[in-house]
């Protein structure tokens, strides 16, 4: 029998996520945004959990509606065990657990990051998947990595952040600007208006050329911006689009340049994107560009595939159902995992 339907479930941070898969391709991928954080500036974990907690049975309703099927079809149930904030992961492990149990069928615990990076390996007429072996830049609101995928399952972190990480940057950057949270998306917006070459910031440097430092570049900022509002108090209205054009191409600059390192370091030239900020159109343009440019090939996931959703949890589901990767009930949610 080599049709199986999984049922799977993210919940790391502030987005419930429920989608459905049949083999290697979605049947649905049901998101439900936490509009409460953006008054706050920021996840507020506790506010999240919460959520998470009145979300989880409407948006699992609306899969199996939207997907047509019913649950009694379903073969093994996924859900993100980890990196991300432990009350939203418990909210999440504790219903797929519960849903395995009910349903007699088979608990997969999938690690976010793979799931963010294996999202490339579902079946989309609008996505071509990476050979083995390819480099990914995973960047997150929560993570920075240049990581070295040999398989589906094995994975090696050759780069990361030392500090913030890339969406950090963006968020926090934004945040000086006296935007909303999560800034990421408005910065892209603005900057498409401004010249990238209006001011400069300067570059970290790292101990390990791979790894990547922002940190540094957001104090840089604020200096910057507190030096000219001194000057002109509205600097920021009057030049939001310059100033956000700036930004983005100094980010960009940096993630390519450790890329460009990691390629001469691999000899490996196929190069994907994944995570939230790669949903960022200068960083998805550069990329594009690096394969006349630099010869690479590049995998640039579909939109709804960058952020988090729970599509990109049921495609490792289903290989490590297909492998019998399966977990018994006494798996616990962590916050802090590794590959
Ligand atoms: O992967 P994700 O949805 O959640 C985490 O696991 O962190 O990433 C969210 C991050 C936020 O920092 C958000 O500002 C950033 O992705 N982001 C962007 C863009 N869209 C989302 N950053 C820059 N440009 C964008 N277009
Ligand atoms: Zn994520």
């Amino acid at each position: 029998n080599n049709s199986t339907y999984i049922l799977a479930i993210e919940s790391s941070c502030d987005d419930t996520g429920v989608a459905i898969l049949h083999n290697d391709k979605v049947l649905c991928n049901v998101v439900a945004n936490q509009e409460i954080h953006s008054q706050y500036g920021g996840v507020v974990p506790e506010l999240a959990s919460r959520a998470h907690q009145q979300n989880i049975v409407p948006v699992v309703h609306q899969a199996l509606k939207q997907a047509n099927i019913d649950k009694t079809q379903l073969n093994a149930i996924a859900f993100t065990k980890g990196p991300g904030l432990m009350g939203s992961l418990l909210v999440g492990s504790s219903f797929a657990k519960s849903m395995s149990l009910a349903l007699e069928i088979p608990l997969i615990g999938v690690n976010h990051m793979q799931a963010h990076i294996l999202a490339h390996f579902i079946n989309d007429k609008n996505q071509k998947k990476p050979p083995f072996p390819f480099l990914c830049l995973t960047i997150s609101g929560g993570h920075t990595q240049i990581v070295k995928i040999k398989d589906h399952f094995t994975m090696e972190v050759i780069g990361e952040t030392i500090d913030d990480a890339v969406g950090e940057a963006f968020d926090k950057s934004a945040k000086i600007l006296g935007l909303p949270y999560p800034g990421g998306p408005l910065i892209d917006k603005y900057a498409q208006l401004g010249n990238p070459n209006a001011y400069s910031f300067t570059k970290p440097k790292t101990k390990n050329p791979l790894d990547f430092s922002f940190s540094g570049l957001k104090t840089a900022i604020l200096y910057f911006i507190q030096k000219n509002i001194k000057e002109n108090p509205h600097f920021v209205e009057e030049n939001l689009n310059d100033i956000c054009a700036s930004i983005q191409y100094t980010i960009t600059s940096i993630l390519m340049e450790k890329l460009k390192k990691a390629v001469k370091q691999t000899q490996i030239k196929h190069i994907a994107i994944a995570g939230g900020v790669s949903a960022n159109s200068e960083i998805r343009k550069v990329l594009k560009e690096a394969e006349n440019k630099y010869g690479w090939t590049s995998y640039i996931p579909k939109f709804e595939y960058t952020m988090d959703n729970a599509a990109m949890i049921g495609i490792v589901g289903y290989y490590k159902f297909l492998d019998k990767q399966f977990d018994d009930l006494g798996i616990t949610a962590s916050a802090r995992i590794k590959f």
